[in-house]
């Protein structure tokens, strides 16, 4: 069974490396509800991953790099949600502006811890700080612009030990050897499967800054 989660509540999606690049997109589940941000001409904005005309899945996958574009009939949509390429418009669809507006991308909600990118299904509710508590926002915006030099594929396979700190908050566990190493773990959110598991790993840069209380 699924378990529900609160539409206003914020679930970490992944760093903003992720979406740097034009087209890079990076999708979720929250409850029921497929999300994605994307990176359309320099903006990153958050949708329900669903396509508004036969409300077809639009990325398929946990990440990748293309056009917001539907795989079912081919529309494109652009950063206002807006679908603006539609093959065979004239003939099949015969959408003008006002039909296109009607049928633009249902919003989602994105913030940033840091380098840290939030993710939720409502438009509206309580910010990222205010789920978090200032305390853990700051330290964790500042952790994550402190490390920022992710550890190799080659030497990935950390495994925390005694010595290390953890915390946690919204999905996300946060595992830190001061010096050395921030390990990242964001948790599926309830309803979703593994394959939206994150893991990310970084070493502090420069080696020698001194790290946040
Ligand atoms: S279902 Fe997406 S374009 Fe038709």
């Amino acid at each position: 069974m699924t378990e529900a989660a609160p539409d206003t509540r914020w679930f970490y999606l992944c760093t903003d490396d992720a979406l740097a690049m034009p087209n890079a997109f990076v999708t979720t589940r929250v409850g029921v509800v497929p999300l994605v941000a994307q990176n359309l001409k320099g903006r990153v904005v958050a949708f329900r991953n669903v396509c508004t005309h036969r409300f077809a899945v639009i990325h398929g996958e946990p990440t990748g790099c293309g056009p917001l574009r539907c795989p079912y009939h081919g529309w494109t949509f652009d950063a206002e949600g807006m679908p603006t390429g539609l093959p065979f418009n004239p003939t099949d669809f015969q959408l003008d502006a006002e039909g296109r507006r009607r049928l633009a991308l249902n919003p989602a909600s994105l913030a940033r811890c840091g380098r840290l990118v939030f993710i939720r299904v409502a438009t509206e509710g309580p910010g990222l700080e205010a789920q978090m508590g200032a305390e853990i926002f700051a330290r964790l915006s500042t952790l994550s612009t402190t490390f920022t030099r992710p550890v190799p594929e080659v030497e990935a396979d950390i495994v925390p030990g005694d010595d290390w700190e953890w915390f946690e908050t919204a999905n996300l566990r946060v595992a830190l050897r001061p010096g050395h190493t921030l390990l990242l773990e964001g948790l599926p959110s309830p309803g979703a499967d593994n394959r939206f598991v994150r893991h990310a790993a970084f070493r502090s840069a420069p080696a020698d800054a001194e790290m946040p209380a």
